[in-house]
């Protein structure tokens, strides 16, 4: 990448390769680039992908160490909501951490609608106050789980431009570790949940996706420490919960067909036959990236009514040696594990005797997702976190953010080819679509989503400790990347947005115009050991003594 290469408009679309001919084709929801297009089945791109709206346009920025979030020349951005904040008149308090962000327009609206956000975890510093002799007190404990989950707030841009909270909001509430739940799918009322068919809350909610009929997914992923600090069930936590943000008399569920593991996200799609399809990821160390196919099909009619098709399907590992997904049944399982001259992978996580005694049943095998992945051939990756679905051509893109145990410190993008762009199919090809380091100019890929051009919007999230230190010096704090996704340009990471300190930016959506990006700032400060003096005081509003972590709305976009 030339330093301060100017890209406009133009420029950008000769990068995304069919110039005129992609702007005609988009405004008529038609993709050119890079083979079949296919807007209907990613549920992202439900509003946006029909426009001919494209964001490319831009004069990247440098790495910076800033205790500042840094935009181009012509953008800037409105704090929306930030930790503590009230978001309703019942008082509800905006949550901490958070993560993951989408907009559901009001009446077809870019400039009014509901604002779903994820708050991923708590800080001992800013949030619960310390542990005594290792344990949290009620009083914390409520703390802690009050402020996971997520929020729903209203949000608009009024006629100056500025993006708000509407605090009048009859939607805006809260969902947090205290919400009871309803589990659907193999696992409800399992032994493996302890029979239950309700739990309290959810916690751990790191990034999440859009349904195809207008509800939110939102995934539990590292939620073993909250669990362990509140005393609540393991198995009760680790999966996928679905929220309808305009009906909170519709029960939230999680859907336990979509397995237990640590997950990042879901993008949901369609089978060329109609089933839906929903992509995940496991951000850990040596996890496998999942798909769930539903046994029925989609029915534009049934709205809301295709959320039972989460509760009936079948869950398939990639295996990419082979090229093959591989079904996670209990059948597979328990012929595997029976077999003579046969030995776990040490990656399980369960010793043969462990598996023999948890996994007995379908609901026990989605339970132990990772493990029963494992056992039949899943590979394991380097923490896999967001997948997305291409909306031009049904290829998959999968964040690996890193995994230093093989050496994969920067991490990279892969992009999976489905057989015949089908994503029912059960083959598939890949490629190492972009790789972190030096040469690309980026570290650790994690959140990503496309805009109507075919390019990625990529946030890197290079842990707080490791940021500015030794190899990483070279990428300054965390930073937003737009990485177009074919074109010459291909591959390469141009610089949107830069981090305050500590920080890393999560959750990149944009209004169906694509006129405003949502951006989730997440732990500024979070190396701070002494609260009088922390490492960052981002979004530095007057008056306040601490950082918060705060969901901003960037505009500027041209067309
Ligand atoms: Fe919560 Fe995988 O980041
Ligand atoms: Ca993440
Ligand atoms: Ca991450």
């Amino acid at each position: 990448m030339s330093e301060n290469m100017k890209l406009d408009r133009r420029t950008f679309l000769q990068y995304v390769g069919t110039g005129a001919a992609a702007l005609a084709a988009a405004s008529a929801g038609l993709g050119t680039l890079d083979g079949k297009a296919n807007a209907a089945t990613a549920a992202d791109h439900m509003f946006g992908y029909k426009t001919n709206k494209v964001s490319g346009y831009f004069e990247p920025i440098q790495h910076n160490t800033a205790d500042k979030l840094i935009l181009p020349k012509g953008f800037k951005y409105d704090i929306i909501a930030a930790y503590g904040d009230v978001i309703n008149k019942k008082g509800d308090t905006f949550g901490y951490n958070n993560d993951f962000t989408v907009f559901f327009p009001i009446n077809g609206s870019n400039t009014r609608g509901l604002l779903w956000v994820n708050h991923e975890y708590t800080s001992e510093l800013w949030v619960t106050g310390g542990k005594t002799n290792g344990k949290f007190s009620p009083e914390q404990i409520k703390k802690l789980l009050y402020n996971q989950g997520g929020s729903v707030i209203e949000v608009y841009q009024d006629e100056a431009g500025v993006w708000k909270m509407d605090t009048n909001s009859r939607y805006a509430r809260r969902v947090t570790g205290l919400t009871p739940f309803a589990l659907t799918g193999p696992a409800a009322g399992a032994p493996s949940v302890r029979g239950a068919t309700t739990v309290q809350g959810t916690f751990a909610n790191c990034s999440g996706g859009m349904t195809l009929w207008n509800t939110l997914l939102s995934c539990e992923e590292n939620f073993e420490y909250t669990a362990n600090d509140a005393g609540l069930e393991q198995t009760h936590y680790g999966w996928v919960i679905e929220v309808d943000p305009f009906d909170s008399k519709w029960q939230v569920r999680k859907h336990t067909a979509l397995g237990r593991f640590n997950h990042e996200n879901t993008a949901m799609g369609l089978t060329n036959d109609g089933r839906v399809v929903v992509y995940m990821g496991d951000d850990k160390k040596d996890a496998g990236v999942y798909k769930f196919i539903s046994n029925g099909k989609y029915d534009p009619l049934l709205g809301r009514g295709n959320s039972k098709l989460l509760e009936d399907g079948k869950l398939y590992v990639a295996n990419m040696k082979s090229g093959k997904w591989i079904e996670l049944s209990i059948e597979a399982a328990l012929a595997k594990i029976n077999a003579s001259n046969f030995k776990m992978p040490s990656n399980a996580g369960l010793s043969v005797e462990e598996f023999k005694e948890l996994v007995k049943t379908q609901g026990d095998v989605v339970t132990y997702a990772h493990a029963v992945a494992m056992l039949l051939g899943g590979t394991p990756t380097d923490r896999p976190e967001d997948v997305e679905i291409s909306p031009f051509d049904n290829t998959l893109f999968i964040c690996h953010t890193n995994n230093d145990s093989h050496g994969n410190i920067h991490g990279h993008i892969t992009r999976f080819f489905e057989k015949n762009g089908d994503l029912g199919s059960m083959e598939f090809d890949f490629e190492i679509f972009a790789a972190g380091g030096r040469q690309s100019g980026f570290s650790a890929p994690d959140n990503i989503t496309f805009d109507s051009s075919g390019a990625l919007w990529t946030v890197t999230d290079m842990s707080s400790g490791s940021m500015n230190k030794g190899v990483f010096t070279e990428f300054g704090n965390n930073g937003l990347y737009v990485i177009p996704s074919t074109g010459p340009a291909k591959g390469q990471a141009l610089q949107f947005a830069s981090a305050p300190k500590d920080a890393e930016m999560t959750g990149p959506w944009f209004t169906p115009d694509e006129r405003t990006l949502f951006l989730a700032v997440q732990h500024p400060g979070e190396n701070t050991e002494d609260a009088a003096n922390p490492t960052s005081m981002w979004p530095h509003r007057p008056g306040d003594n601490q950082p918060r972590p705060a969901v901003v709305a960037i505009s500027g976009f041209k067309f």
